[in-house]
């Protein structure tokens, strides 16, 4: 990763002068995944690794992610190219960008609930407005959601958000984002614990059971949203066992939502078999990763249980400074 990012986040790479490259992070949701998708609130933390995406001005598109296979628009009809081509064309087109020629490295696992290919759009619309020279306002945002709705169909726009901004936020799809006011730190470990579902499909499913059942799915659809507002108090108190026994409900009611697994309901129990203060399923659900509020001492307990029975582990912190978690 090059070093000497500036306040945007991206660079001219050392190492092939016509390169720009940037880069964007991913992210946990703590409480309200699901039904930020129906206008409520939700809160995410920003983790400290997500993608990097290098650009140059080129004839036709192409696009590479990681060692995968190198992408190229140049002879397919508009509308048969593959998926992130399509996601890449929505991308430029929403910054009026000629074509580039993009490479781009994850960090984080894709499709496990932590915000990569959100990471993937917002490091890409960093990347080739850094190219043209021209940054009009909301214009990475507005680009990496054209990215993200590709993929996701009905993305509310917090997993962009949060890989734009880092930090401890605040979002609604009305409002949009802002920071967080902490009491104390606040310390979150993630475990990955089986291959995640298609955001798209497990927003699809929620929509099904909405229409199935208007009324239940809006009672819980409330009560996250109370759940959320509610954390907001205890995160600026600094009240970590409030917060914890929050995010204990929000799970409860995802796992009536039917989105949780067999799988994420025992991490949740490993981690508050070993003093982690709440822990629920992250994202989308289906599969993918949980999280677990932590302190001082159940911190390494957690991840300890976690990493015997073979879960890889990230950490997310964020502190009253409210410092991002870009850096
Ligand atoms: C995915 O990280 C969060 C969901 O609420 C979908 C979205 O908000 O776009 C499941």
């Amino acid at each position: 990763m090059p070093a000497g990012f500036d306040r945007a986040g991206s660079t001219r790479t050392l190492d092939h002068a016509a390169f720009v490259s940037a880069r964007a992070n991913g992210k946990v949701i703590l409480l309200g995944e699901h039904a930020v998708v129906y206008g409520s609130p939700a809160i995410a933390l920003g983790l400290t690794s997500g993608a990097e995406a290098c650009v140059r001005h080129a004839e036709c598109s192409t696009l590479s992610i990681g060692t995968g296979e190198r992408l190229t628009s140049s002879d397919r009809p508009v509308g048969e190219e593959p998926v992130a081509l399509r996601a890449l064309r929505e991308l430029l087109a929403s910054l009026d960008a000629p074509p580039v020629e993009a490479k781009t490295v994850l960090a984080i696992p894709a499709g496990a609930g932590l915000g990569a290919s959100a990471a993937l759009g917002v490091a890409l619309a960093r990347a080739v407005t850094a190219l043209s020279g021209s940054l009009a306002a909301g214009s990475i945002g507005r680009a990496a959601l054209a990215w993200e709705n590709v993929f996701h169909g009905n993305a509310s726009g917090i997993d962009t958000a949060a890989a734009e901004h880092g930090g401890c936020l605040w979002f609604t799809r009305q409002g949009g984002v802002s920071p967080l006011r902490l009491g104390s730190s606040l310390q979150v470990v993630v475990a990955l614990v089986e291959p995640g579902a298609s955001t798209r499909l497990m927003v699809e499913a929620v929509a099904e059971r909405r229409r199935q059942d208007p009324e239940g799915v809006g009672r819980v659809m409330a009560a996250i949203a109370g759940l959320v507002e509610a954390a907001r108090q205890a995160l600026a108190a600094g009240a970590s066992g409030e917060l914890g026994s929050l995010m204990l409900r929000n799970q409860e009611l995802l796992v009536e939502l039917g989105v949780s697994t067999p799988g994420l309901d025992r991490a949740c129990g490993l981690a508050l078999g070993q003093g982690a203060l709440g822990a629920k399923l992250t994202g989308a659900g289906g599969g993918g990763c949980v999280i677990a509020l932590v302190d001082g001492e159940s911190r390494t307990r957690v991840l300890d249980a976690w990493q015997r029975v073979g879960f890889s582990c990230l950490e997310a912190k964020a502190g009253p400074d409210a410092s991002s978690a870009l850096g």
